[in-house]
C-alpha cells in the first residue's frame, strides 16, 4: 500500500509522521547554551498531553454529533457507540492524571534551571484544554478569573473558543435528552397510582409521592439545612431556581438514578455516571496539577503571570461542569422506600413481552 502523503510504499516512520513529531522539541536552554537537563521532559510531557488532548476532542466530537440527533433512542446503535466513546475518553483522563507523576521526576531546582526561559508560556494558553472545557459544557461568563483570557491568549485562540461557544455543548445536549424522557407524560400509567397521605396533589402523582417519602426521610439535623423550597426549586421549576440544568431533565437524571436496575434505564444510568467520571477525572487533573504547582513553584507566581497556586485552587472549584448532576445524590432515598411504578410503566422499561 502507498502512503497517500509520500507517495512511497508505507513505512512506520511515514505512517506516523515521526520526521515531524520528533523533530518538534527545540530546548531554549539548548539554544541558549544554558544547563537545563529536565527541559526536554517538560517540553515532551506537555506534547504527550496536546496529543490526548486531540484524541479527547475527536472522540467528544463525534459524541456531541450523535446527540444531536433528536431521535436518539436509547437502544440505538447511535448511543452504544457514544458510551462506548466516552468511556475512551474516561480511559485517557486516567492516563493525564498519572502522567503528572512522570513530570514530577523533575525537581524544584531542575525546573529553575530553564523557567524563565519559558515565561510568559504557560499551560493556561493551552487552547486545546479551553477547547476541550467549552465542548464538555463550561462558558466564559462562568470561569474563574476571566480577565487572565484576554491578557493571556492570542487573539484567535478568544475567538475560536467563543465560536465553539455558540455549539451545542456536551452538557446541554444531556439536559435535552434528559427533558426528552417520557416516564411520567403518559397520563395513562399514573390514573391509578395511589398518594401517601398529606402529598401535593398539584404536582405529577409521582413528584407528589415522592417528595412526600423524601421530605419525611430527612434527618432532624438535615431538616435545617436542606430546604425542601431547594427542591421545589431543582425538580419543580419554581421561582428563584439558579441551576443550569432544567426541571425536566433534573427529575429524568433522579427518576433514572432511583429505577436504575429497570433494563431500559441501565443505559442512561451508565452515561450519566460517566459524565460524571470525566467531570471527576479532570477535577483531579486539576488538583494533582496544583500539588505539583505547589511542589515545583510554592507560592509564587506562575509564568502566565497568575497568582499561581491561588489562581488553579479557584478554577478548579468553579470549572467543574457536571456539578449540578452531581448533586442531585442530595434528593435520593433509600431502595425500600421508592414509590412502586404502575405496573403498565414497569413492563415498559423492563424486558418482559
Ligand atoms: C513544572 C510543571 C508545571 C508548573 C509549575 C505549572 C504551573 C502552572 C501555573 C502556575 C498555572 C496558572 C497559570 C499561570 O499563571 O501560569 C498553570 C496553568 C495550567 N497548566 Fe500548568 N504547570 C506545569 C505543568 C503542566 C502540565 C504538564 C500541563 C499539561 C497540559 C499543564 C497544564 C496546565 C493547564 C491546562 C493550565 C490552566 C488550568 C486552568 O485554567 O484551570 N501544566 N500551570
Amino acid at each position: 500500500m502507498k502512503n497517500s502523503y509520500t507517495g512511497k510504499e508505507q513505512y512506520y516512520g511515514d505512517y506516523l509522521a515521526l520526521d515531524k513529531i520528533l523533530d518538534a522539541q527545540f530546548p531554549e536552554s539548548e539554544a541558549q547554551n544554558v544547563e537545563a537537563h529536565d527541559e526536554m521532559l517538560f517540553i515532551i510531557i506537555h506534547q504527550a498531553y496536546e496529543l490526548w488532548f486531540k484524541q479527547i476532542m475527536h472522540d467528544l466530537d463525534s459524541i456531541l454529533e450523535i446527540f444531536m440527533n433528536d431521535e436518539i433512542d436509547d437502544n440505538s446503535a447511535g448511543m452504544q457507540i457514544a458510551t462506548h466513546r466516552l468511556g475512551r475518553v474516561i480511559e485517557i483522563w486516567k492516563l493525564l492524571v498519572n502522567q503528572v507523576r512522570v513530570l514530577e521526576t523533575m525537581t524544584p531546582m531542575d525546573f529553575l534551571d530553564f523557567r524563565d526561559l519559558l515565561t510568559p508560556a504557560s499551560g493556561f494558553q493551552s487552547f486545546q484544554f479551553r477547547l476541550l472545557e467549552t465542548k464538555l459544557g463550561l462558558k466564559m461568563e462562568h470561569r474563574f478569573a476571566q480577565k487572565y483570557y484576554q491578557q493571556q491568549l492570542r487573539e484567535e485562540h478568544i475567538q475560536a473558543v467563543e465560536k465553539a461557544e455558540t455549539n451545542p455543548s456536551l452538557f446541554e445536549l444531556l439536559d435535552q435528552w434528559l427533558s426528552r424522557m417520557p416516564f411520567w407524560i403518559v397520563d395513562k400509567y399514573w390514573a391509578n397510582f395511589e398518594l401517601p397521605e398529606g402529598a401535593d396533589e398539584s404536582l405529577h402523582p409521582f413528584w407528589g409521592a415522592y417528595r412526600k417519602i423524601y421530605q419525611a426521610g430527612l434527618q432532624a439535623g438535615e431538616r435545617e439545612s436542606i430546604s425542601m423550597k431547594a427542591f421545589d426549586q431543582i425538580f419543580m421549576g419554581m421561582d428563584g431556581r439558579e441551576m443550569r440544568l432544567s426541571a425536566n431533565a433534573c427529575r429524568a437524571a433522579l427518576f433514572i438514578t432511583l429505577y436504575r436496575e429497570y433494563p431500559l434505564l441501565q443505559q442512561p444510568y451508565r452515561l450519566l455516571n460517566m459524565v460524571l467520571e470525566i467531570d471527576e477525572l479532570m477535577a483531579t487533573f486539576r488538583y494533582r496539577h496544583i500539588i505539583m504547582v505547589r511542589r515545583m513553584i510554592g507560592m509564587r507566581a506562575g509564568t502566565g503571570g497568575s497568582s499561581g497556586a491561588g489562581y488553579l485552587k479557584g478554577a478548579m472549584e468553579k470549572h467543574q461542569i457536571f456539578a449540578e448532576l452531581n448533586s442531585l445524590a442530595t434528593y435520593l432515598v433509600p431502595r425500600q422506600k421508592l414509590p412502586k411504578l404502575p405496573k403498565g410503566l414497569e413492563s415498559k422499561l423492563s424486558f418482559r413481552l
